[in-house]
């Protein structure tokens, strides 16, 4: 019988199980149309005999070995629901429903609820690494009770990336804590992306690079404290040619963004948090001024475009790349303490009491955003309770070695009109978080001026002041 079954062989689900079989495991897999995964076993070659072919959800509860654990993977949302419920009529008390698609935490929070109820476990899991890392390793972030993750923790550990032989695969928390802590991978994955392209923003159209020489700059950063997969496949990207054209590929691509939620997700769930994820939201914002492409026509038209041109702002080529590279650490360095803040007040209003540690570690292969700087964070973890990853050795170092090209690049590209919101966002927070007078002061009188909401003193630790605005006024 197999270990454990599989519903939707989309190319996740498709890649999953052959991971799963290649790693020894038996697996049962069932797609809604049958000759999908016909195709499947037959393409799966020497993985084949690992595999059983299930045609209807009863089948694939039957070739399951109790108590089961199904993976669903299709569509996140409704499907998930749809599917979970046909599963459930199938199965018996003690199976487990494993959830691996990007779902909203919120929703694997009522499942958790509702299947329990009938007597069946639920893992969310977030997986990380797109089509190659499910079938070769990807990183994998699982919410669900202790007992539920120990039933599946061997085939997971097995399935995932590994970081030096460690397994890039935990359990993070109860509930949906899993799918929480990838939606804030994604935020970050997003707001990663966004820094790169407006570097890349600022060498095409501040400096005039080509994309050829721009691949040649992003491997060099590949080789230092950028190291990541995304700055590696920034380089590819940018020396791909276009078979149709000849030209650079990256030039005949559409500058319109897609998004499917996960990255406006951490964003919203930042802000109802309370906590400032200014980064991210840039991010977010960006591909939604992306996909903006008639307005930006058309306003193109009205303001004329910017100069862009930089000149010698950033200084000669090789100290301007220098500059570049250095204003690209701090923001990822705002960007991912923004990340990890989030993720500690979710913990705390969740009582989830999320590993932060441990997320970085699982982070370090396999996913999006693996990167040598996610060890850093790990490391940071391991040294001691965080504050803000800001002001966390080796962050705080590399930020005050970098703020000033952060700046730089900011200031340089906002004169000449070359957009840089999440990197504005990133010096933003930067300066706002080491003020020690902020101007809230004023904010704070102006709320008690029209709503008489009150205010705290410098000079005293009662509450509850007024000003003379309310007989006055
Ligand atoms: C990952 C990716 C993956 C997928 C996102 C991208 O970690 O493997 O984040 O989940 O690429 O869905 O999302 P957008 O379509 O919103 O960019």
């Amino acid at each position: 019988m197999a270990d454990i079954g599989l519903v939707g062989l989309g190319v996740m689900g498709a890649n999953l199980a052959l991971n799963m079989a290649e790693k020894g495991h038996r697996v049962a897999v069932f797609n809604r149309t049958a000759a999908k995964t016909e195709a499947y076993i037959a393409e799966a070659g020497n993985l084949a005999p690992r595999l059983t072919a299930c045609y209807s959800l009863k089948d694939l509860a039957a070739a399951v070995a109790p108590p089961r654990p199904i993976v669903i993977m299709v569509q996140a949302g409704p499907p998930v629901d749809e599917m979970g419920q046909a599963l459930a009529a199938e199965l018996a008390a003690g199976d487990m429903l494993i959830d691996a698609g990007n779902a909203n935490f919120r929703d694997t929070r009522r499942r958790v609820g509702e299947y329990m109820k009938r007597g069946l476990d639920f893992l969310g899991i977030g997986v990380s690494g797109g089509e190659e890392g499910a079938r070769h390793g990807p990183s994998i972030m699982a919410g669900g009770t202790q007992k539920a993750w120990a039933r599946v923790e061997n085939i997971l550990f097995d399935i995932s990336a590994k970081f030096e032989g460690e397994p890039c695969a935990a359990l993070v928390g109860p509930e949906g804590a899993g799918h929480f802590v990838k939606t804030i991978h994604n935020g970050i994955e997003y707001a990663d992306m966004q820094m790169i392209a407006e570097i890349y923003g600022v060498m095409r159209d501040g400096l005039g690079f080509t994309p050829a020489e721009m691949a040649d700059i992003f491997n060099a950063w590949n080789e230092g404290p950028l190291k990541s997969y995304l700055i590696e496949i920034t380089a590819k990207v940018l020396d791909a040619k276009d078979d149709k054209t000849g030209k650079p590929l990256v030039e005949v691509i559409l500058d319109t963004a897609g998004q499917k939620g996960t990255g406006r997700w951490s964003a919203m769930e930042a802000q109802d948090l309370g906590v400032p994820a200014t980064v991210i939201e840039a991010a977010v914002a960006a591909r939604g001024l992306s996909a903006q492409r008639e307005q930006r026509l058309a306003a193109e038209k009205i303001f004329g475009s910017a100069p862009m041109q930089l000149g010698d702002a950033l200084g000669d080529r090789k100290a301007a790349l220098k500059v570049l590279g250095q204003a690209l650490l701090a923001g990822k360095i705002a960007a991912y303490a923004q990340g990890f803040a989030v993720m500690a007040r979710a913990s705390e209003a969740w009582d989830w009491r999320l590993p932060l540690g441990t997320v970085a570690r699982i982070w370090r292969a396999g996913c999006i955003i693996r990167s040598v700087f996610l060890d850093d964070i790990a490391k940071a973890y391991s040294a001691g309770a965080i504050t803000n990853l800001m002001m966390a050795e080796p962050f705080a170092s590399n930020l005050k070695a970098t703020e000033a090209s952060l700046r730089r690049v900011v200031a340089a590209a906002s004169l000449k009109g070359v957009p840089v919101p999440a990197l504005s966002s990133a010096l933003a927070y930067f300066d706002f978080s080491r003020t020690a007078r902020s101007t809230a002061n004023l904010i704070q009188a102006q709320r008690d001026f029209f709503g008489a909401h009150g205010f705290e003193r410098t000079d005293s630790t009662a509450k509850g002041f007024h000003g003379p605005w309310s007989t006055s006024a």
